[in-house]
């Protein structure tokens, strides 16, 4: 049962009265504490590959931009990956445009090298993928998966994701195969992408929450000016249009963390990128409780550039990881430690957990199960 009607999820979202968004930034953020502690998680970011078969219309790493691309090797990503343990975290992110260039053997060999050589947990983003190659990457060990569906309206989805030939594209059915294989399941959206209602947005926070999602990235669209979406004339949703701007992303962060209490939501660079002073700081204190700093190394991270004037872009990873640290200090928080998976805190924050969520059932077990026609995993 939803903790927030559909109405009400409706009514926060067209709020704008800073005093009332105050009290459910407050609301969001004594959930947070309440089911996921103080803890904020840092995970290494490494952008793999920016190759991509895709034309999604707001990506600039979409396959009709003409642009240097690059895909890292496999020393090349162990090599960040021994850094991030040097750095302390719990977990790196393997993130890439749509590329079948990442075989899903050299895939496999890069996670059993990661898994053989370190106790980091490991993420993939890698776009929409076969259920052969997601199975061979989480038998490989890979524990989690990140695939934002942008938008749960139909026709929006359908309006910016051209499909690549007769390859239907269903990322929410992707998630679902993914949490059956045993993968915790991450998605997200953008807020004010053209075309997208307050109605729309509404619902987005309503099937995060029937996924039951165990991570959730939200960032605000940034107009990419070589992009279709980036072009003057892009057509809007008018009185209904939700804005590109901090406050809308904080309210659905916010609200986010009230429908998935247990959830890892991190503060996005895309955050970062609309108010560069503060704006990650606002997202930890609005039920946010994860950082993602950047590892990309030099040249390639200038050439991930997903969006214009991405965050923390001239910075190495030494200089991400000491000012997320102090951003997490200066508010009185503290850095996790360890994988930081949904199933995976420390005892006594699952403890804390438990006792305090009423939703929790002695059944509920990390996702281990498989479909038997799957057949792995135990
Ligand atoms: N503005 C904001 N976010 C974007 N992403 C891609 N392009 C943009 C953009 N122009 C986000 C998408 C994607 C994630 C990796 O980056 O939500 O899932």
């Amino acid at each position: 049962m939803s903790r927030l009607t559909h109405q009400e999820i409706l009514n926060w979202l067209r709020e704008t009265d800073p005093a009332m968004l105050e009290k459910l930034f407050a609301q969001a953020d004594e959930v947070r504490r309440t089911h996921v502690g103080d803890e904020v998680h840092l995970r290494g970011l490494i952008e793999i590959s920016n190759h991509c078969v895709r034309q999604c219309h707001y990506c600039g790493l979409r396959a009709a931009r003409t642009q240097p691309r690059y895909r890292m090797t496999h020393d090349e990503v162990l090599a960040c990956v021994h850094q991030a343990e040097l750095l302390g975290f719990g977990s790196v992110v393997l993130q890439g445009g749509e590329d079948f260039g990442i075989t899903a053997d050299w895939m496999a060999r890069v996670i059993r090298a990661i898994k053989a050589e370190t106790e980091l947990a490991v993420t993939l983003s890698l776009g929409e993928r076969l259920p052969h190659e997601l199975l061979s990457w989480r038998e490989a060990g890979a524990d989690r998966y990140l695939l934002r569906f942008e938008t749960s309206d139909p026709a929006l989805y359908a309006a910016i994701h051209p499909l690549r030939g007769a390859t239907p594209s269903d990322r929410v059915g992707q998630l679902r195969l993914m949490r059956e294989m045993g993968y915790e399941i991450g998605s997200g959206v953008m807020a004010g992408i053209p075309g997208q209602t307050y109605e729309m947005l509404a619902r987005d926070i309503e099937l995060f929450e029937e996924l039951d999602l165990d991570m959730v990235g939200i960032g605000p669209f940034l107009a990419h000016p070589e992009t279709p979406l980036g072009a003057n004339d892009v057509v809007t949703a008018g009185s209904d249009q939700v804005p590109s701007n901090e406050w809308m992303v904080l309210k659905t962060v916010a609200l986010t963390r009230i429908v998935c209490p247990e959830a890892n939501l991190p503060a996005t660079t895309a955050l970062a990128t609309i108010n560069t002073v503060d704006g990650r700081e606002h997202g930890l204190e609005s039920g946010g409780n994860v950082f993602m700093p950047i590892l990309t190394p030099s040249p390639y991270r200038e050439m991930y550039q997903i969006y214009p004037g991405k965050a923390c872009i001239d910075e190495d990873a030494t200089q991400c990881n000491t000012c997320m640290r102090g951003r997490i200090d200066r508010l009185g928080r503290l850095v996790g430690e360890g994988p930081g998976g949904r199933f995976t805190r420390k005892t006594q924050q699952r403890e804390q957990t438990r006792n305090a969520d009423a939703r929790w059932k002695p059944t509920a077990e990390p996702v281990k199960k498989v479909s038997p026609e799957l057949n792995v995993l135990q």
